[in-house]
Order: structure tokens, then C-alpha cells, then sequence
């Protein structure tokens, strides 16, 4: 092991490690100047579901460390993965050379993906993922002759990663996105509402009639919008960062629809759904929908190393084959595009679908989670409970107003709990678990007890 530059470097004296931090770290989605009064945790490693952190808590991973694991951390089939691959091929570029991971996974995956989707493009994050499917459509759309087609459909409330195009088609009231509106590209928004079947209480008598209306103002959308858009993006199923907004599945059956008859291509991101997240391999199938592009990434690799794929179909992969001076290629790529040792990671991340009983477990999951969070009911602190798949989730208020507590609130939530064992980290005002799929049902249900206590 090489000698740390830190004077220090004793596992429990952190004093000079956090200096470094304070002097050199930029964190993500971090207010930096409030570190002082919310220092970064330092943490020594992860088993399973949890974390452990120096100041020797083990805390419940009940995030999926921001909605990545899935097998749990240290998976030690993920781990001899890695290590294999390591000592034999590292790293290469994709342009020009084909190696054998990147071929396994595709392999495994292939039979896995919605009806259609034949071809996948490799690249590093959700964000990267997002940026090609947009790319592909719009491009795909030229080259096939519809030059009219220069702005996006997406839903209100959605997120689909931080890069500009990314962020463009995102929900721009999140957080502070709408600062970038001049750099961004154009894109309509379609309201879709929660379906109240996920919340515990069931759905209203008056559900039918507002789901009708809802299809109606759909396909008006479509109507108004259609024929200016190259694509329309959507999370299937549930919105995450956009507060675990669980939308109905027939109204993303009828986004298919619509986009056919528009000549719109559907991408849907499952960065967030994909790999049992909402009960399903994929969220697609429970709407019986097929799109036209597909961006995975985070449990695409159980949540270990960056990867991401964005899948397409043969129709949309035509438009780019010609002669090269025609100019139709996808001239798109990142330095680290198919890396080996992350498709190798990928690769028995989803050999573990097939040897462990990992949708099994989901299931579990989500009997206990519904089971559990119904105890939190009676909080006048929490409103909308709702489970779906391994997610569940609530509106943080504040009492004495009804409206959303100080962000706070939160912080103070999070510092809390941790006491108890468990890392939650509210999204404003939504409060959520979504844990790794190897979480057992036991700790769950210990998990929601102690947020009762901070919530009695
Ligand atoms: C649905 C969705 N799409 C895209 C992204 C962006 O992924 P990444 O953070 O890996 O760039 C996220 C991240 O949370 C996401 O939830």
C-alpha cells in the first residue's frame, strides 16, 4: 500500500482527512457553505445493505445509495467479477475493437428488453444515456426526412440527469435547474397526475372520471405539440427525483399511442426503475409498452461502477447506415465508453437475476414496505403515503401549517435517524425509502419503526 499523503491516517482520526475535504472537495447537490454545520459523513466501507461509518454506526443503506445497489454492497460474485476483469483487459476504446464483456452483456440483457429494442449504445451515466437518446431521435428524425421536428415532449415534473440536454428536458422548477433556460434545448411538458392507487388509503370515486380527463389532455397535448417534436421522454411508472411521483400506467400506454400516431419516437429512462425497482424487471412491462429508445444505468451494473446503455430499434439504428461521406453515422462517444470491467460487473449483476431469487426478494420487499409504512398513517406529520415496487414514500408537513416543513426539517431528520441506524435523505418535502433488493423485510420493517419514533 502506497503511504498516505495525510499526516494522519488512523481510521478513527479524521481531523486532517476532513481539512483536505474543506480545502479541495466540491460536493453534488451541496450548499458548500453550510458545511460546517453539515460536514460530509466520512464512511470506511459498505456490507450488504449497509454502510458503515467511521464514527463506527452502521446505518441502513435505505436509499440504495442514491437508487443504485441492488445485490447489496460487496456482493462478493460482483466483487471476483471485477477483479477477474481487471487483472485481464482494463480498459480499451469501443471505436475499432469488441471485447468479451461488452458481448456477454449484451447477450444477457437482450432477451430481457422490451419488444424491438435490438441495439445498444454504451456510454458512462443516466445523464449520458438521457444525451444519446436525444441525439439519436433528433438525428434519426432528420435523416429520415422530418426536418421540422427541433423541440422535445417530456412530463411535468420529470428529471432525467444534470448534463444541459439532460437538464432540458427535465423538470426546471427542481431545484435550481431553471437558471440554465437560455442555454437549453426547447421541449413542451405534459401534467400528468399521481395515481392514487398507490396511496395506502386506495384511490377516490371520482379516479375513473379524472384518469378519462387525463387521456383526453394527453392526446390534446399531441394534438397541439406532435408534429414539432423528435421524441418524448418519460419515466415510466414513477417520477423519481421529482418527489416519487407514481403515475398511472395506462396514461403512459396511451403516451405510446399518441407518439405513434405523431411520428414521435418514446424514450423511456428506466435509469431510475430499471432492475425490479417497481416490481418488474423493467416499468415498461406493467404498461405493456414497448418504446423506441431506452436509457439504463445505475442497477444496470448493481450499482457498483458508471455504465449506461441506451437501447434502440432496428427502424431508428436504419437511419444511420450509409456511405460515410453521406454523413448519417452516430458520431457520438465518451473515453471510457464500454469499459470491460464495468461490463463485467453488469454482466453478473444480471447473472444474479437468474441464481438468486432477486425478484423474489422485490416482492418481499414491497409486502413489507406497504405492511410497515401503513404504521406511519397516523403522523399528522406525514401525508400521501404510497408504496410502489421497493419504493415508499411521503409529503413531509408540518402540522401547525399543513404545508411543507423547512428544508431544515430535513437535515435535521437525516442527522436523527442516523442515530437510529438508518441513512435517509428527504428530497424537499418527499421522504422515501428505496432500498437494495437484498434488504431483508426484518430491517425494513425496524426502519419504519424508528422513523415512527422520530415522527411520535
Ligand atoms: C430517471 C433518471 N434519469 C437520469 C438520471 C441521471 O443519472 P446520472 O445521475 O447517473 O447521470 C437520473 C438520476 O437520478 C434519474 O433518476
Amino acid at each position: 500500500m502506497l503511504p498516505s499523503p495525510l499526516p494522519s491516517h488512523s481510521d478513527d482520526d479524521w481531523t486532517e482527512r476532513l481539512k483536505v475535504d474543506r480545502a479541495h472537495a466540491w460536493h453534488p447537490f451541496t450548499q458548500e457553505a453550510e458545511l460546517a454545520a453539515w460536514p460530509p459523513l466520512p464512511i470506511l466501507g459498505a456490507e450488504g445493505c449497509d454502510l458503515l461509518l467511521a464514527d463506527g454506526r452502521r446505518v441502513l443503506d435505505s436509499i440504495s445509495s442514491w437508487w443504485t445497489n441492488l445485490h447489496g454492497h460487496g456482493h462478493p460474485k460482483l466483487v471476483a467479477a471485477m477483479e477477474r476483469q481487471a487483472a485481464k483487459l482494463d480498459h480499451v476504446m469501443f471505436a475499432g475493437f469488441t471485447h468479451e464483456p461488452a458481448l456477454d452483456l449484451l447477450a444477457r440483457l437482450a432477451p430481457r428488453m422490451p419488444k424491438g429494442l435490438t441495439r445498444a449504445f454504451f456510454s458512462d451515466d443516466g445523464s449520458t444515456a438521457v444525451e444519446v437518446a436525444l441525439k439519436m431521435a433528433f438525428q434519426a428524425q432528420l435523416q429520415r426526412g422530418e426536418k421540422g421536428r427541433v423541440r422535445f415532449g417530456a412530463l411535468a415534473g420529470g428529471y432525467h440527469g444534470d448534463t444541459l440536454g439532460a437538464v432540458g428536458v427535465g423538470e426546471l422548477d427542481n431545484w435550481s435547474t431553471g437558471l440554465f433556460r437560455p442555454l437549453l434545448l426547447a421541449c413542451d411538458r405534459l401534467e400528468v397526475p399521481e395515481d392514487p392507487r398507490c396511496l395506502l388509503g386506495g384511490a377516490d370515486a371520482d379516479w375513473p372520471a379524472r384518469l378519462e380527463q387525463a387521456t383526453a389532455d394527453l392526446h390534446a397535448f399531441f394534438e397541439a405539440h406532435g408534429p414539432r417534436l423528435a421524441a418524448f421522454i418519460a419515466e415510466p411508472l414513477v417520477q423519481g427525483a421529482g418527489g416519487m411521483r407514481f403515475w398511472p400506467p395506462e396514461l403512459f400506454a396511451e403516451l405510446r399511442k399518441a407518439c405513434d400516431a405523431h411520428g414521435v419516437y418514446l424514450i423511456a429512462d428506466e435509469v431510475m426503475t430499471g432492475f425490479g425497482r417497481t416490481g418488474t424487471f423493467f416499468a415498461c412491462e406493467q404498461a405493456g409498452v414497448a418504446p423506441d429508445l431506452m436509457c439504463l444505468s445505475k442497477g444496470l451494473t448493481g450499482g457498483i461502477l458508471p455504465l449506461s446503455l441506451t437501447w434502440a430499434t432496428e427502424e431508428i439504428y436504419g437511419h444511420f447506415l450509409g456511405a460515410w461521406e453521406e454523413g448519417k453515422a452516430f458520431l457520438h462517444g465518451h473515453s471510457f465508453t464500454a469499459n470491460p470491467i464495468a461490463c463485467a460487473v453488469a454482466s453478473a449483476s444480471l447473472a444474479l437475476f437468474d441464481e438468486e431469487p432477486v425478484m423474489a426478494r422485490a416482492a418481499a420487499i414491497h409486502e413489507a414496505l406497504k405492511e410497515a409504512w401503513a404504521d406511519l398513517a397516523a403522523s399528522p406529520r406525514l401525508k400521501d403515503l404510497r408504496v410502489r415496487g421497493v419504493i415508499a414514500a411521503a409529503r413531509l408537513v408540518d402540522p401547525a401549517t399543513g404545508t411543507a416543513p423547512p428544508r431544515k426539517a430535513g437535515l435535521d431528520l437525516r442527522a436523527r435517524a442516523l442515530d437510529k441506524g438508518l441513512f435517509v435523505r428527504p428530497m424537499g418535502d418527499c421522504l422515501y425509502l428505496l432500498p437494495p433488493l437484498c434488504t431483508p423485510p426484518a430491517r425494513l420493517r425496524e426502519a419504519v419503526t424508528y422513523l415512527g419514533e422520530l415522527f411520535a
